[in-house]
């Protein structure tokens, strides 16, 4: 008996030796794309680090990407290819964009994808009905309010920018995010005041969704669990209720705000008037959420170049004098404007230099191929996800040499390989292979290029970026290179610096323009808050008929008097009318 049970012991076990081997020959087969070599199951887990993945992947190019320009990894049996020459990615994610443009699955959302309907997260959707009519409406309304130039919204909010750094400069990391956060809660609902919990609620999804996020996104399986056994994925219903019921919170908002004639322009109140009859969208809680995701996903990505632009500055002050000469000479003493930007090549060569030399997506975003397809002779099968390495791109020292150094002349010296005429166009960050590739690049290219022109332009003009001196000690206190969070989208960790208005006037300038720019918005939401009460009286008369009666004009002032709900008694002729004043004074 004893005997049996050992002879079937070891039997078990050399079937299962067996078949390790044999699925470590056939993983790691010659005639398959090189790639770090894999473990049977775990494929190569064990060795990838959370933090700062992308060096790792740029490790592994180094020794497998070779003349091909990419490699091949698994992790718990999904397959990965590492694009790491930007040419490759063209090929293979512009020129055969129909088998690759859909996305991998991100466990630890529900339905990510939209596979099921859920129409909510724009960027991770699969390539579905979803995705092609959100893309559409999303590229439709930011073309329109780039060629508007915003409505004057980033030129308030870096006016605010501004005075807020003069005033409270420790506090810079949060009111810089802030100053991205206004932007996109304007054009989207027309409310400022709602950008600290927006950008909550971006740091949120962000954190779900990377890979450096929730351990559900990289030990898959755990997601399974029973609920009860299961905190991630009660934190994840918990954090995705709350930002349903907020984006749909802001559409109702809108709407009862326009039913009282009291909601200025925004992107909600266009698809509320238009939208719904031409996007096709299923109603209010897949327009919430293309609304709410265009919001969100302003944040932090136009927020990392900034963060970097402050490293870059203090890091390389003759450039930062460059750049402020250059404004200095060509804006006649203005903060910059949008106009100015032909005018402006080394500024926005810093820029471009900033985000190739601090990619703050390092790791791209991966697309998921949605058929087989052979490209150069190795197979690809369907439902490989493919990673199209930033972090490679941007270091790869032919076409940018030198590249771990910050070098804006790249782009204005014939003599660089990057170098493109004309300099009142290029250089461009549009374009870059940090907006990604082919049906998926980026919609936010050109509200970025804005943005950040008219904010590092605001900060040049004001003030001078340095190093913060240590109290004590009275030396420079560090501001690290190569410090960061490791989301899909990065930050430089917290470090201090300081902001010297570059001299009195300056200062000065730069609150006047603020306490100017700020009462102005004001009296324009007054104006059309009382333009709207005004509209509203006149449907009064219209009720009542009495369109001609002279005491009209008398009614308006009144009601201009009382507040929001008051109930003003008057005639009108001889007619007796209550007015109640809904929308406010
Ligand atoms: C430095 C700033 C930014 C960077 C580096 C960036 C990068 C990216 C990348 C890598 C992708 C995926 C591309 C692909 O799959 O090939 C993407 C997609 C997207 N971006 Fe940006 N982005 C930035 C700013 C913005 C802004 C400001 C907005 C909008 C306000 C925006 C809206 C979008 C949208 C809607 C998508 C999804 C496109 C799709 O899946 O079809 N982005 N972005």
């Amino acid at each position: 008996m004893q005997l049996s049970l050992i002879a079937l012991g070891v039997a078990l076990i050399g079937f299962a030796v067996y078949h390790l081997v044999r699925e470590y020959r056939h993983i790691n087969n010659k005639k398959k794309i090189p790639g770090p070599t894999l473990l049977p199951f775990i494929g190569r887990i064990h060795d990838l680090p959370i933090d700062f993945m992308w060096l790792k992947f740029q490790e592994w190019a180094q020794q497998y990407s070779g003349e091909n320009g990419f490699y091949m990894t698994e992790m718990l049996g999904s397959k990965f290819l590492v694009i790491t020459d930007e040419k490759v990615a063209e090929e293979l994610l512009i020129k055969r964009a129909r088998y690759n443009s859909d996305r991998p699955v991100i466990r630890s959302l529900f339905d990510s994808k939209s596979t099921h309907g859920s129409g909510e997260y724009l960027p991770l959707m699969g390539k579905n009905k979803y995705w092609a009519r959100q893309r559409k409406l999303t590229h439709g309304y930011l073309t329109e309010a780039s060629n508007e130039h915003y409505y004057g919204v980033m030129y308030h909010e870096s006016k605010r920018w501004m005075a807020r750094l003069i005033e409270n400069p420790d506090d810079f990391r949060f009111s810089l995010e802030d100053m991205a956060s206004k932007v996109m809660c304007q054009l989207t609902w027309d409310d400022p005041s709602l950008s600290e919990y927006c950008t909550k609620s971006a740091w949120g999804l962000l954190t779900q969704m990377s890979p450096a996020g929730p351990l559900t996104n990289v030990l898959t399986p755990l997601w399974h669990l029973p609920l009860p056994l299961n905190p991630w994925k009660r934190a994840e219903y918990k954090r995705h209720d709350e930002q349903q019921a907020w984006w749909m919170e802001r559409l109702l908002t809108t709407s009862d705000k326009m039913d009282r004639g009291q909601q200025r322009p925004c992107f909600t109140r266009k698809y509320l008037e238009t939208g719904h009859n031409r996007s096709k969208l299923d109603g209010d809680h897949e327009a919430s959420s293309v609304i709410g995701m265009m919001a969100l996903v302003g944040i932090f990505t136009v927020a990392g170049p900034l963060s970097y632009w402050l490293v870059s500055m203090v890091h390389h002050p003759h450039w930062q004098a460059s750049v402020q000469k250059e404004i200095d000479d060509n804006c006649k003493g203005r903060m910059p404007t949008l106009e100015d930007t032909p005018k402006l090549p080394i500024l926005r060569a810093c820029i471009k230099e900033t985000m190739r030399w601090k990619p703050n997506v390092p790791t791209g975003v991966a697309h998921e191929m949605e058929a087989d397809d052979v490209y150069r002779g190795y197979f690809l099968p369907k439902g490989t996800r493919i990673l199209p390495l930033d972090w490679a791109f941007m270091r790869n020292a032919e076409k940018y040499p030198d590249p771990e150094n910050f070098r804006p002349e790249r782009w204005l010296d014939p003599g660089w390989p990057t170098y493109r005429e004309p300099l009142t166009e290029y250089p461009t960050i549009k374009g870059m292979t940090s907006f990604g590739f082919g049906q998926r690049q980026c919609l936010g290219q050109t509200v970025t290029q804005d943005e950040l022109i008219v904010a590092c332009g605001a900060l040049s003009w004001c003030f001078n970026l340095k190093p913060k001196q240590d109290p004590i000690t009275g030396y420079d206190l560090p501001v690290p290179l190569d410090k960061s969070n490791s989301l899909l989208i990065i930050k430089p960790d917290p470090f201090q610096m300081a902001f010297e208005p570059r001299n009195e006037a300056r200062k000065q300038e730069a609150l006047r323009l603020w306490a100017v720019s700020d009462a102005q918005d004001q009296r324009e939401r007054a104006a059309f808050a009382k333009g709207a009460e005004a509209e509203k009286l006149s449907d009064v008369y219209e009720a009542v008929d009495m369109s001609y009666v002279p005491e009209k004009e008398a009614v308006l002032v009144k009601a201009n008097e009382i507040q929001k709900d008051e109930i003003l008694c008057t005639s009108i002729g001889n007619v007796e009318v209550e007015v109640k004043v809904a929308v406010g004074a």
